[in-house]
């Protein structure tokens, strides 16, 4: 996710997972006329720590060499996997014909799919939205098209481009995709609780679960759904169980957020510090809905001039009990 899915998320993500337990890590969107002359490890969005394997970036684009090239980086970079972004609804995307507006075009999609797959340089999948119009027969012979170029797998968030990411993700449409595919396919959308992770994999039978926004708010999910599973603690925590009521949340929550903060000076120090508060803004903005007083955290956030007065902020915040909640509306 843009301006969330960094160094600093992932990382605070990965103090959570059980241990011994390992999954594939998105990164923000890329622009692939950008990453062939960028220095990758530098810049924020291509940032990583040494500690971090299993990434799967993601690009955007829709041209045969940038394509070509910032495959080829990001395998040096340390790529598993690259994502081709099919699903982006901004115009500025919709504009240069690249994300969601791929949609519109499967010929062309395609052989997106076979430009980045050229050379077979690492496994290709595509992140997909509903669409431009909610047709499912449209979408399974737009997936069609992936495949029969090489496409690995996909991801599907089952909102259309007019939805952005309001409303309903329709996860019958992952369940359609499932059946008619062999290759994996990894549901998106909605999934704000460790419970909805089970729920889609049982509803849907998709391969695994992709999820945005509510990681922000609760990275412990990956816990929480380790403990279900019968998996270990996270490193650190062992003989603790996962937090579960709305307060034991609302304690993790202060503690994550006080760590993510850390990270963020570590990972990015050199980075001017309204660059780093405008990082950590955006990230406590997406996570409010979740948090009972989360717009009074937001606003207080914007009042601060530093990282350490922030810190300072968000430890006093969190010294009065909060609660967290399990769903909310989905609006950003
Ligand atoms: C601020 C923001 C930026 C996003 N940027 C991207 C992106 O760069 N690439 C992408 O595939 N999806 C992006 N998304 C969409 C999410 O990956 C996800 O599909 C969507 O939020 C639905 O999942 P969720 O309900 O679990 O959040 C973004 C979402 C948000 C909130």
């Amino acid at each position: 996710m843009v301006g969330l899915s960094h160094v600093v998320l992932r990382l605070l993500i990965k103090e959570y997972l059980p241990s011994g337990a390992t999954t594939f890590w998105p990164t923000e969107m890329l622009n692939s006329r950008r990453v062939p002359s960028e220095r990758l490890d530098l810049t924020p969005e291509t940032r990583r720590s040494p500690s971090e394997n299993h990434l799967v970036p993601q690009i955007l684009g829709n041209e045969p060499e940038p394509i070509r090239l910032s495959v080829e980086r990001l395998i040096e970079w340390g790529a598993v996997g690259v994502d081709i972004n099919m699903g982006c609804p901004v115009r500025k995307a919709l504009q240069h014909n690249y994300g969601v507006a791929l949609m519109g075009d499967a010929a062309y999609a395609a052989a997106v799919v076979k430009m980045a797959s050229a050379g077979s340089l690492c496994p290709v999948g595509v992140k997909l939205r509903a669409g431009l119009q909610n047709d499912l027969s449209y979408l399974l012979g737009f997936i069609d098209g992936l495949v029969a170029s090489g496409a690995r797998w996909v991801t599907l968030h089952p909102r259309t481009a007019e939805m952005k990411r309001r409303g309903r993700a329709d996860w019958s449409q992952i369940a359609s995709v499932v059946s008619r595919f062999d290759i994996p396919v990894i549901g998106n959308g909605d999934v704000q609780v460790a419970a909805d992770v089970t729920e889609m994999i049982r509803e849907t039978g998709c391969s695994g679960v992709m999820v945005g926004r509510a990681l922000t708010a609760r990275p412990w999910m990956v816990w929480q759904v380790g403990e279900d599973l019968g998996w270990k603690a996270p490193e650190g925590r062992e003989g603790e169980r996962a937090p579960r009521s709305p307060v034991e949340e609302g304690q993790e929550c202060g503690r994550a957020l006080l760590r993510y903060i850390e990270l963020m000076g570590q990972a990015y120090g050199d980075l001017t510090e309204s660059l780093r508060l405008r990082k950590a803004r955006f990230h406590i903005k997406t996570m409010a809905p979740w948090l009972a007083f989360g717009h009074e955290l937001f606003s207080r956030s914007t009042r601060v001039d530093s990282l350490s007065e922030l810190q300072e902020m968000v430890g006093s915040f969190f010294n009065q009990p909060q609660e967290m909640i399990p769903r909310t509306e989905l609006r950003q």
